[in-house]
């Protein structure tokens, strides 16, 4: 310990309130024995110990806070972790994975920290973070139009470092830019270019991952398997991923966005009608997807309505969209005035919520604007909701106030149809019209507020059961929601109790994913409230 004592010698009297407080006196032993482990790993690194955090350091806290994207997990009653672990150099990991096996020490990763339940960062056994917010390096290779990124690199920093090299070049990912490529590419990742070319993890050629045993594996060292599990099998689960190699996709040095708003009173609700049947029909460089809330009326002052804000990205030039919008949507009225012709990047940015002047620098910034509490939950719709069901999510838009509750329609129908099922473990393709987020959000602290928004959400979901996918009823693991189903953390979860929510996650590619997780670690080390569960003994219990 004298090595961490001698930063803050005065805070000695503090180690041992803190240790009991954080975790109980067992455990503050082990944690002990675990650094003690990381810093003999001198054969990795001698500068690892700068990198490590413990309570007693005056920065532990604001290591921890800064990737917490959902307030919710951010209370005092928030199990914190006894060490953060923030390596520079992938021989850190490395040594950090030794020294937890070692020492039984329960660990979770985190890239970007945007976990929906907060997994990167919370558990309820005393655990460790690694943080790979130190190794977030791009390197674009134009020539090839490829890229190495490391893992804790955010989307924002890897388009920026792309449309740096090229103006014609892009990736298919989500459209925060906050988010961090290691748990997004972890779970499948999608965002305005996926109708085009799928999703991120349909783009990735190559890995860096550190197995259970510390190696490092690349693709062709850890074998197909392996590389088919780790794009889109869920994060924390068969290693971690220090970085990818992602395909980038060709973009037109031109393309236009819009976002047209109705409300009710607008004829928003036949609008979204027929939105259903044309959305995922539409020609695969058009991708509009239908963001619902409540806001207050303009032409009924004092009244609240129902916004859809039809939010476009086309991958060319408006002459060439106002035609096709004429040929499959003309409904919604779309006119020239309406859109904005823009380089693709521009479009990153306009889908962050940022205005068209602002410097392509804020796709390098990893705060976001402003972090809530929130709860979400997912859905895909094989068939167009009917007008009834529409009116019914209206209605509990209503119940909450404004700024509370959004539904996000996605589109889906283009090169995800044409993607087979088990190509990643990510299943969800032809026969899917859209996909349904729904969020609740809120600002005020305390178990009340969390409860109500809360109970709202799952009412709301239960009340849009007979009108989506069932049996099972399907949802996307990065949207990750625990009241599907956990598994228990003392790592004997079985295969059927895992089967509740992996069904969900990843249909027929569940039974794929046990067995690779069986190969690779079968003593279930990488674990979380859902992550996928080893078979003990080959039995199916
Ligand atoms: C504001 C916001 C916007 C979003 N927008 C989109 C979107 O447009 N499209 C979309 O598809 N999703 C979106 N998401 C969901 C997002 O893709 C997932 O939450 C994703 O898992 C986040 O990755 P992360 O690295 O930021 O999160 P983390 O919380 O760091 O990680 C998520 C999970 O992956 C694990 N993990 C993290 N890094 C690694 C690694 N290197 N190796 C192995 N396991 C790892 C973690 O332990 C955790 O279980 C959004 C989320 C938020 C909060
Ligand atoms: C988390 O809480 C701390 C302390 O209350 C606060 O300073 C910080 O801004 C919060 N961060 C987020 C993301 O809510
Ligand atoms: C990482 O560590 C290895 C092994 O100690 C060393 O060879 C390499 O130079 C380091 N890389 C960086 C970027 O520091
Ligand atoms: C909506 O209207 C109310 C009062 O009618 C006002 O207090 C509130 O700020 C308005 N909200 C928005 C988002 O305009
Ligand atoms: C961008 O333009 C808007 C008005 O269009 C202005 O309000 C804002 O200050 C500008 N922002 C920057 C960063 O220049
Ligand atoms: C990053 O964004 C946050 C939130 O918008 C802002 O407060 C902060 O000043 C920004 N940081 C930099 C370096 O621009
Ligand atoms: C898992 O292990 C714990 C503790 O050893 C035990 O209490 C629990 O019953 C086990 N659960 C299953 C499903 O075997």
């Amino acid at each position: 310990m004298t090595f961490f004592y001698s930063v803050f010698p005065s805070m000695f009297p503090l180690l041992f309130v803190l240790l009991l407080s954080f975790s109980g006196a067992t455990s503050a032993h082990t944690h002990e024995d675990f650094l003690q482990c990381l810093r003999l790993q001198s054969k990795y690194s001698a500068s690892i110990s700068k990198l490590v955090y413990t309570p007693i350091k005056s920065s532990y806290f604001d290591v921890l806070q800064f990737s917490i994207q959902n307030r919710r997990f951010n209370t005092t009653i928030t199990p914190k972790p006894l060490v953060i672990v923030t390596p520079s150099n992938v021989s850190h990991v490395q040594a950090a994975v030794i020294c937890s096996q070692k020492h039984g020490m329960h660990i979770r990763v985190r890239s970007g920290g945007h976990d929906y339940e907060g997994l990167s960062y919370v558990s309820v056994l005393p655990f460790v973070i690694i943080d790979l917010i130190n190794l977030g390096s791009v390197s674009v290779d134009a020539t090839s139009n490829t890229a190495w990124v490391e893992a804790g690199a955010n989307l924002g920093k890897v388009y920026y470092s792309i449309a740096q090299k090229s103006g014609t070049s892009g990736f298919p990912a989500g459209t925060c830019p906050t988010v961090g490529i290691g748990g997004h590419i972890s779970g499948g990742g999608y965002g305005t270019l996926l109708r085009k070319y799928g999703l991120a993890a349909d783009n990735v050629i190559d890995a860096q991952l550190i197995d259970v045993n510390g190696r490092i594996l690349d693709r062709a060292s850890m074998g197909e398997d392996l590389f088919w599990a780790i794009r889109g099998g869920g994060g924390n689960t068969f290693g971690i991923v220090v970085a990818w190699k992602l395909n980038l996709v060709p973009v037109p040095d031109t393309v236009t966005v819009f976002t047209v708003e109705k409300t009710l009173e607008q004829y928003a609700t036949q609008l979204v009608d027929r939105w259903q049947c044309v959305a995922d029909k539409l020609h695969e460089d058009l991708f509009i997807r239908v963001i619902l809330e409540r806001v207050n009326s303009s032409s009924q002052p004092g009244k609240t309505t129902i916004r859809a804000a039809f939010n476009s990205l086309f991958l060319g030039k408006v002459d060439s969209l106002l035609p096709l919008m004429q040929e499959s949507f003309p409904e919604l009225g779309l006119v020239k005035e309406d859109c904005t012709e823009m380089s693709w990047i521009e479009s990153v940015l306009y889908f962050a919520g940022f205005s068209r002047n602002t410097s392509l620098e804020i796709l390098l910034n990893r705060t976001q604007p402003s972090v809530r509490f929130f709860k979400a939950k997912s859905d895909y719709v094989k068939e167009p909701m009917p007008k009834v069901a529409l009116e019914g999510l209206w209605k509990r838009l209503f119940q909450l106030e404004m700024g509370s509750g959004q539904l996000i329609f996605s589109p889906y129908g283009g090169r995800m149809s044409e993607i087979s099922e088990s190509s990643v473990p990510f299943p969800h393709r032809a026969g899917n019209l859209y996909q349904i987020q729904h969020l609740a959000y809120w600002d005020e602290e305390g178990i009340k507020e969390s409860r109500r928004h809360i109970s709202w959400i799952r009412r709301l979901y239960s009340f849009v059961t007979p009108y989506v996918s069932k049996n099972p009823r399907l949802a996307y693991i990065n949207y990750r929601d625990l009241d599907i189903g956990v598994n228990n953390l003392q790592g004997n979860t079985s295969y059927k109790q895992a089967s509740i929510w992996g069904i969900k996650y990843f249909k027929i590619n569940f039974d794929k994913l046990v067995h690779v997780k069986t190969q690779v670690d079968p003593a279930n080390f990488f674990r979380n409230e859902q992550s996928i569960p080893p078979l003990s003994c080959g039995i199916i219990n």
